[in-house]
């Protein structure tokens, strides 16, 4: 290849890591930061050596179908990679690279808040006062749950499971998990594994989901699943929406079988669900994850570096297929 590699970058990224992104690249961005469409993915692609998408951009089988030979690598500036279809890509022989690693502390905050937003009602205080109609206190008045000392369930012990389980340590909760394999000693720091998803349910107080969303995990909340959660459960998804089945999930919540849900992701995206968002004991926030100013420079630096390796011919980091 003569010249530097044409990049197209499908959203507004920090100014630092656009910055650095021209100095290797021949840089396309996208100045009103819109979401393209697959008709629009596939258009914008044609003439590019490479593309630098979050998870708003989908590479399903048949986007990947209609890019050029010349388009070699998929860098996503995410760790989650359920916008593309690996499979299409490696068959096309397309690299597909995500950002782990560096956005797992500000998830776990994000996590940690959905977690204390729905046990002490944050939503409903904060409705509260907004709309003028804090008029009433009592011992009775908003009486939430504690956390402290309670068992904290981690659904998936990567990464970002690990860290909000450091964190829930920091209240005193005694964290159990369920993960495909079982962490080494030093990584699981005295956690309880549970080796099926009904053994780790049926004793956390608050669920905290933190796998993939793939085939097998699709709607792993469900009617069935919820039941097996403790009464007055808690459950926080910060991971992706197609976890959950949001209908059972409002079920749940009407019931009083959940006592409340901290949820960062929906099955609609953006938007999320209106009927979840009418409940009061819901907390809720737009998929804002890992969007700190640390994060998103270090998601995008993540990102660049395995561009960086793959056009340089060394092996990138973050390689998934
Ligand atoms: C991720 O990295 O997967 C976050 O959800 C943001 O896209």
């Amino acid at each position: 290849m003569t010249g530097k590699p044409v990049l197209l970058i499908t959203r507004k990224l920090r100014d630092v890591v656009q910055a650095r992104a021209k100095q290797t690249y021949q840089v396309i961005l996208n100045d009103d930061d819109h979401v393209f469409d697959a008709d629009e993915l596939i258009a914008r692609c044609q003439n590019v050596d490479a593309v630098l998408p979050c998870h708003s951009e989908h590479f399903s089988a048949d986007v990947i179908a209609a890019l050029p030979k010349r388009l070699r690598i998929i860098a996503n500036h995410s760790v989650g990679v359920d916008h593309v279809d690996l499979a299409a890509a490696k068959a096309a022989g397309i690299v597909v690279t995500n950002t782990p690693d560096v956005l797992s502390d500000a998830t776990a905050e994000i996590a940690i808040l959905c977690m204390l937003g729905a046990a002490r009602r944050g939503a409903e205080g904060d409705a509260m006062i907004r709309a003028g109609k804090w008029d009433f206190w009592s011992p009775a008045f908003m009486v939430g749950r504690q956390v402290s000392g309670k068992q904290f369930g981690v659904l998936g012990m990567g990464r970002v499971g690990q860290v909000t389980a450091d964190r829930a340590r920091g209240f005193g909760m005694e964290i159990h998990y369920h993960n495909r394999t079982r962490l080494p000693e030093h990584l699981e720091k005295g956690a309880v594994f549970h080796d099926t998803v009904a053994g780790l349910f049926a004793v956390s107080d608050v669920l905290s989901l933190h796998c993939p969303a793939t085939p097998d995990t699709r709607n792993i909340i469900n009617a069935k699943t919820l039941a097996l959660l403790p009464d007055r459960a808690i459950l926080v998804n910060t991971a992706r929406g197609g976890l959950v089945d949001e209908a059972a999930l409002i079920d749940a919540l009407q019931s009083g079988r959940l006592f409340a849900a901290g949820l960062d992701v929906f099955q609609v995206e953006p938007g999320g669900n209106p009927a979840l968002a009418a409940l009061p004991n819901v907390f809720l926030l737009p998929h804002i994850g890992s969007a700190t100013e640390e994060t998103r420079d270090a998601m995008g630096f993540r990102a660049l570096d395995n561009l960086d390796a793959f056009f340089s011919g060394r092996a990138p980091q973050d390689r998934l297929v």
